[in-house]
C-alpha cells in the first residue's frame, strides 16, 4: 500500500520546511538560509541550517540532514509512510493509498480531531451553558476574565455521566483511546471528566492532546460530598495515550514558545494556574509539567526553544529536592538552570493574582541553581557563633560538592569562606573530601519528592514516571562535532562549483564536467545531479554519502565570490578549471618521466596549457581559455 511517488513529491512541495522545523527549533534568517540550534545534538552555537527553497536541512555539527519527511520521521519516530501521511494532513493533501486499514497516523489524527472537538465543546459550555454558572463565578473570582478563558480555551465539563460522549457521538474506540471517556461496567459510555473546569493541554503546535480538570471548591452550605464517590482529587489529568506523552508534554508551550524563542528563557512551574498566572503577570514564557516531575525528556523538548530554564516552583519544593541531576542536565543539554525565588508558601498562580509585579520580578532576579541552594543553606545559619558558622560551612560544602565543574565549585567555595570566616584552603580541603565521599542516593534522584508524594497521594495516577535512559529520536549521537566535516582547502573549488550546480543549475549548464572534480565524492555528487531531473531525484537515487553531501550543499549559500570585478559564476568555474588543469599538467609530467617517448610533444603541450592558464583570469580571453582548457581536459581523459 505504497504512497504513489507523485503524491510524495506533492507533499514535499506543499510543505513549508521552515515553518515545519520552526515549530521545534528557533530559526532565524541568514541570507537565503535559516539557521538555529540543532535539535539532534547538544550545541550552543547554531550549526543547523535550513534551505527553504530546496526544502532541505543540514547540521554542520552532527551532519544530520534531510528533507521535511526525514525531519518528521526523526522528530516523531515515524516510518516513511506515516511521516508522509502526517505532512499530507498538514498540507491538506489527500493521499490515494488504496482502501487500506487505518494507519498509525490516520488513527492519531482521528484522535486529535476528537480532542479538538471535545475542547471546543467544553469551551462553549463554559462560555454559555447555564450549568457552568458556578464555574464562571469561580474563575472570575480568581481574576480570569473572558480573554483569559478564551486564550487558554478553558472549558466546563458538566456534571453528567455522558454529556460529552453523547453530544459528540464519539465511538467507543475513540472515547477510550483519547481518555475522554470509558465504558463502564454496565457497558455504557461515560465521560472521564465530570463537574470540572477543563484546562486543555496542547502539543507545541497548539493541538489539544490531553486535559487537566479541576474541581470547584465546595460552596458554603453545600451538602457534604457523596461518601460513595470517595475523595475527589483536586486535579484530574488525562492518562497517557498514543497522542499524549507526559514525559514530553509541557502545558502552555504552544502559547509560550514565541516568547521563549524571543528571550531565550523559559519559566517552568508546577500547575496550569501557575502558567496562566505568569501570562497575566506579563511573563508569557511559562510552561508546566502536567502532574509529573520535571524529567529528562522535558529538557530535550525545552532546549530547542530556549537555553535558560527558570524553575518557579513554590519556594518549599524547589530547593530541597535539588539534585545532581540538574547539573547533569545542564551539562548534557547545554542549558542553564536558575531558580525564581517566591515568597514562602506562595505559588506563582497566587502571587500573580496578589502582586503580579513581584512575580515578574522573581523571574527577573532568578539565581543560578547552585546559588539558590547555597543561599538557602546560609540563610538558615547562625552566623554569630563559631559553631554556627562551621555548621553552615559543612552544609554549604555538601551542596557545592554536587556541582560537577571545579571552577564553579571553587568560586562558591570562596563565597563560603568569606561568609563563614574560614580560610579558603580549609573550605577547599573539606570540599575535596566531600567530593570523594559517595553521594547519598537521595541527591541523585530528580524531581521534587516530598511534593510529588503529597500530590500523588490524592492523584488519579500511578507512580511518577521514572527517568528513563534517553531514547527515541532525540538520542544523543556520538559527538562528531567538526564544524566543517571536510575542511581541506583543495576541496573548496569543487564545493563552490557544486553549490552552483545545486542552486543555479541554469548558470552552469554545459559549463561543468565531471573531470573538473578531483575529489571523488564531489565528482559523484556532480554526476548524480547531472543525471537527475532535479535535486530531489538526485538525492533520492544517490548512495548515502553522495546524498549527504548534496543535502549539505543544498543549505549552503550558493555563490562565494571574492573577486568583485568578475562574474561570480565565471570566477568559480575558472578556479575549478585552473585546479583541474594544474593537476593534469603534473600528471602529464610524471607520465613523461616514466616513458620519455614524445618528450618534445609534451613540452609543447605543457607550454600551451600554461599559456591558456595565464589567460584564464584575463578579461578578454578568459572565457576562451575556459573552453580551451575544458576541451583539453576532456581530450586528455579520452587518451589516458
Ligand atoms: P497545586 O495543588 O499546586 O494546584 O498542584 P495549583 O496549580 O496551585 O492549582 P490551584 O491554583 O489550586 O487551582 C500543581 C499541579 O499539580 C498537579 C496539577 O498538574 C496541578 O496543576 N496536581 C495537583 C495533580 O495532578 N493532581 C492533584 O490532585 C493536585
Ligand atoms: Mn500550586
Amino acid at each position: 500500500m505504497a504512497i504513489p511517488d507523485d503524491e510524495v513529491a506533492q507533499v514535499r512541495a506543499a510543505t513549508d520546511i521552515v515553518a515545519l522545523i520552526g515549530e521545534q527549533v528557533a530559526l532565524r534568517q541568514q541570507g537565503r538560509r535559516w539557521v538555529g540550534l540543532c535539535p539532534f545534538h547538544a550545541e550552543k552555537t547554531a550549526s543547523f541550517s535550513v534551505n527553504a527553497e530546496e526544502g532541505f536541512y543540514y547540521c554542520f555539527g552532527c551532519q544530520a540532514s534531510g528533507d521535511a519527511i526525514t525531519f518528521v520521521r526523526a522528530i516523531d519516530t515515524l516510518d516513511f509512510a506515516d511521516a508522509v501521511r502526517q505532512l499530507a494532513g498538514r498540507a491538506g493533501i489527500t493521499l490515494h493509498e488504496g482502501a487500506g486499514k487505518g494507519s498509525d497516523s490516520k488513527w492519531k489524527s482521528e484522535l486529535l480531531d476528537a480532542m479538538e472537538r471535545a475542547v471546543t465543546w467544553y469551551h462553549q459550555r463554559l462560555l454559555s451553558a447555564p450549568d457552568a454558572g458556578p464555574a464562571r463565578d469561580y474563575l472570575r473570582s480568581r481574576g480570569y476574565d473572558g480573554s483569559v478563558v478564551r486564550q487558554f480555551r478553558l472549558g466546563w465539563a458538566p456534571d453528567d455521566w455522558d454529556a460529552l460522549s453523547t453530544s459528540l457521538k464519539l465511538s467507543e474506540k475513540v472515547l477510550t483511546a483519547t481518555g475522554l471517556g470509558f465504558v463502564n461496567r454496565r457497558g455504557r459510555r461515560q465521560d472521564a471528566f465530570r463537574g470540572r473546569i477543563i484546562f486543555p493541554i496542547c502539543d507545541p503546535s497548539g493541538h489539544p492532546v490531553a486535559l487537566g480538570g479541576r474541581i470547584l471548591p465546595p460552596r458554603a452550605g453545600a451538602p457534604a460530598p457523596d461518601p460513595n464517590r470517595g475523595p475527589e482529587p483536586k486535579y484530574k489529568n488525562s492518562q497517557e495515550t498514543v497522542i499524549y506523552s507526559k514525559r514530553r508534554t509541557l502545558y502552555g508551550l504552544n502559547w509560550a514558545k514565541k516568547d521563549i524563542v524571543a528571550t531565550g528563557e523559559v519559566v517552568v512551574c508546577e500547575g496550569y494556574t501557575d502558567v496562566i498566572g505568569f501570562f497575566q503577570a506579563g511573563v508569557e514564557r511559562a510552561v508546566a509539567t502536567c502532574g509529573t516531575a520535571l524529567a529528562e525528556e522535558h529538557f530535550r523538548v525545552l532546549r530547542n526553544f530556549g537555553r535558560k530554564i527558570v524553575l518557579a516552583y513554590d519556594a518549599d519544593s524547589a530547593g530541597e529536592n535539588a539534585t545532581a541531576r540538574v547539573y547533569e542536565w545542564e551539562r548534557q543539554h547545554e542549558v542553564d538552570v536558575a531558580v525564581a525565588v517566591l515568597p514562602p508558601g506562595t505559588d506563582p498562580g497566587e502571587l500573580a493574582a496578589r502582586d503580579p509585579k513581584a512575580l515578574a520580578a522573581a523571574v527577573a532576579e532568578s539565581r543560578p541553581f547552585l546559588q539558590f541552594r547555597l543561599d538557602r543553606v546560609l540563610q538558615g545559619a547562625d552566623r554569630s557563633t563559631a559553631e554556627g558558622r562551621a555548621k553552615a560551612a559543612e552544609a554549604a560544602i555538601a551542596v557545592i560538592a554536587e556541582h560537577p565543574d571545579d571552577l564553579v565549585r571553587d568560586q562558591y567555595a570562596m563565597t563560603v569562606s568569606d561568609w563563614c570566616r574560614l580560610e579558603p584552603d580549609a573550605v577547599r580541603r573539606r570540599l575535596d573530601e566531600a567530593r570523594r565521599r559517595p553521594r547519598p542516593p537521595s541527591s541523585s534522584r530528580p524531581g521534587r519528592e516530598p511534593d510529588e508524594a503529597r500530590h500523588r497521594a490524592q492523584r488519579d495516577e500511578g507512580p511518577p514516571p521514572r527517568d528513563e535512559p534517553p531514547d527515541g529520536p532525540y538520542d544523543e549521537r556520538p559527538a562528531r562535532s567538526v564544524p566543517d566535516a571536510r575542511p581541506d582547502p583543495s576541496l573548496r573549488p569543487g564545493m563552490e562549483a557544486l553549490r552552483l550546480a545545486v542552486h543555479r543549475p541554469e548558470a552552469v549548464a554545459d559549463r561543468l564536467e565531471d573531470v573538473l572534480f578531483s575529489d571523488e565524492l564531489q565528482r559523484r555528487a556532480f554526476l548524480a545531479l547531472a543525471d537527475a531531473e532535479n535535486l530531489h531525484d538526485a538525492i533520492d537515487g544517490a548512495p548515502p554519502d553522495v546524498a549527504d553531501l548534496l543535502r549539505r550543499v543544498a543549505v549552503e549559500e550558493p555563490v562565494i565570490s571574492d573577486e568583485p570585478l568578475r562574474d561570480p559564476v565565471d570566477a568559480v568555474i575558472a578556479r575549478l578549471i585552473r585546479e583541474a588543469s594544474k593537476r593534469a599538467l603534473s600528471d602529464l609530467q610524471v607520465q613523461t618521466r616514466i616513458s620519455p617517448a614524445g618528450l618534445e610533444e609534451t613540452h609543447l603541450e605543457t607550454a600551451t596549457v600554461r599559456r591558456w592558464l595565464e589567460k584564464l583570469d584575463d578579461d578578454t580571453d578568459g572565457s576562451e581559455a575556459m573552453s580551451w582548457l575544458l576541451a583539453w581536459l576532456l581530450e586528455r581523459r579520452r587518451e589516458v
